[in-house]
């Protein structure tokens, strides 16, 4: 087993507390994954995420094909010794890319036809080719190429699309089992705001020996309560002994809901988006750091976190840097925001463990929606 889930507490609420073994060590769930697109953090270096205490980062393979390349990373040994990361890696295949990808791309059962925007080279990224890709990549866990699309698609649309997702689904697991390299495969549900096609696809994938599930599809045009309605409907029909990913969610609030509906595994690039845009998250809300009132303020970003950040520098400090528009104002927002990530995890977890997650959560979202501005 490339992966194994090991479920510790499963509390009245329905939110899970596990550990994540895997190759590369086990860690506690659930879990918030910083995202490396491109093998870089945005802003930060590999040593500062490290320090955040984060565990597994995501990469994505639609990148990393175009540049710089499978060779790179066969000849390098795989991405962890190329960016220093000694933690897990998780892949996304590229499916939610090439539905983003310019007019000219073709898209048939075979893959995504597309020329490259950094040579215009012609590529193809397949069921095959995207495992391909990420074993060269050598991730701890790959995800199946699937189809991903707006969530205003309508029933006969979002079928098609969940149809050719489930057959992909099993050339990927074809494809991986033909040359085995022991790293873990997640399947991907979709079938859009459609709770009948969520079941379909559920019953589907289960049936197939993945080493986890992924929840698609969400946070691409539906309503935050068709979000929560839809994680729901997945989760009770997936299998309690796997984990449970809900891709590309979200703000603490959705992660804060998402766990009460029984997801163990995130990525999301807003903490370091926020950051870009001058914000940092603290358990008492969402701090605007340009606010005029935080001009003489010589008190930490945040009293009761322990990032460097938050131990040596002050409000003041930040604003002038933000509003100078310095790399390193939006550094050392990133670097809070994602150790405020990892903090609320540590502190969702510990609430499940202690049986008193209904409470933990009605509490942290009181916190995170008092308003600061
Ligand atoms: N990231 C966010 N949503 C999705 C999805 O539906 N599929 C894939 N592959 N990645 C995602
Ligand atoms: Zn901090």
């Amino acid at each position: 087993m490339a992966v194994r889930f090991e479920l510790l507490t499963t509390d009245p609420t329905g939110a899970r507390a596990g550990i994540l073994h895997t190759r590369r060590g086990s860690f506690p769930t659930p879990m918030f994954m910083p995202v490396a697109t491109h093998a870089a953090f945005r802003h930060l270096g590999t040593e500062e995420v490290q320090e955040t205490g984060a565990s597994i980062l995501l990469a994505n393979t639609y990148h990393l094909m175009l540049r710089p390349g499978a060779e790179v990373f066969k000849r390098f040994g795989g991405i962890h010794p190329f960016m220093q990361w000694d933690g897990g890696i998780l892949t996304d295949s590229g499916g939610f890319q090439i539905f983003s990808l310019p007019e000219d791309r073709l898209i048939t059962e075979k893959g995504a036809h597309f020329r490259s925007f950094h040579d215009n080279s012609r590529q193809l990224l397949s069921p095959e080719s995207s495992i391909a890709m990420q074993q060269a990549i050598n991730s701890d866990i790959m995800m199946v190429l699937d189809v991903c699309i707006d969530s205003r698609t309508d029933e006969a649309g979002t079928r098609e699309a969940m149809e050719r997702t489930h057959r992909w689904a099993v050339r990927s697991l074809e494809a991986k089992t033909k040359h085995d390299t022991g790293q873990a495969l997640f399947g991907i549900v979709q079938g859009g705001v459609y709770p009948n096609l969520r079941d379909e696809s559920s019953a589907f994938l289960t049936k197939l020996p993945f080493d986890g599930f992924a929840i698609g599809g969400l946070a691409v045009g539906e309503s935050k309560a068709e979000r929560e309605t839809m994680t729901a409907r997945a989760t009770a029909s997936l299998p309690t002994d796997k984990p449970r990913y809900l891709m590309g969610v979200g703000t603490p609030t959705d992660l804060i809901e998402a766990v009460l509906r029984g997801v163990d595994m995130f990525d999301c690039i807003i903490p370091t988006k926020m950051a870009q845009q001058g914000y940092a998250y603290t358990f008492g809300g969402l701090v605007r750091i340009s606010r005029t009132a935080y001009r003489l303020d010589d008190t930490p970003l945040d009293a009761e976190c322990d990032c460097y950040v938050c131990k040596r520098y002050t409000r003041g400090y930040l604003q002038h840097l933000v509003r100078g528009r310095h790399h390193l104002g939006s550094r050392m927002l990133s670097v809070h925001n994602v150790r405020h990530y990892q903090k609320l995890m540590g502190r969702i977890r510990a609430g499940i463990l202690s049986g008193t997650y209904d409470q933990v959560a009605r509490e942290l979202k009181a916190a995170i929606a008092t308003p600061k501005d």
